[in-house]
């Protein structure tokens, strides 16, 4: 069973923002069987490198789109971005000293901060986008 599935329920009605949330789903999922199937860290390690650098992109993608519809609930948006990037690094830096790990207490944490953001704050900016164009 993968730890999160896609629902319409996530969809805001942006394609290349729907586009890029089934992406994340898809590398948390496959980075979620690789640790149940006990793969090792060779294996985990550049698939958790993946899902990081690839939300990183997905935040500034976001971030620039919400700053050319003038979103007025940009700033507060970015500092939810920062704080789960934040949140992120202080992990890795808990465990093993910075070395990569994709613990499945990580890969939960990550699933439901995606889940809430996505809900809360990312459809927040929904309508903005779709007012300006932006499908
Ligand atoms: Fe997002
Ligand atoms: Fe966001």
């Amino acid at each position: 069973m993968p730890l999160l599935a896609w629902n319409d329920s996530f969809s805001l009605g942006v394609r290349a923002i729907d586009s890029q949330h089934m992406t994340l789903v898809a590398i948390l999922n496959e980075l979620y069987e690789a640790k149940m199937k006990g793969r090792p860290r060779e294996a985990t390690g550049p698939l958790l490198l993946k899902l990081v650098k690839y939300t990183r992109d997905h935040f500034s993608t976001e971030e620039a789109m919400m700053a050319a519809a003038k979103y007025s609930g940009l700033a507060a948006h970015r500092r939810e971005h920062e704080r789960l990037t934040k949140q992120v690094e202080e992990y890795f830096a808990r465990s093993n000293r910075g070395e990569c790990t994709a613990s499945i207490e990580l890969l939960r944490f990550f699933r439901n901060w995606l889940t809430n953001h996505i809900q809360q704050f990312d459809k927040a900016y929904g309508p903005c986008l779709i007012g300006h164009g932006m499908r």
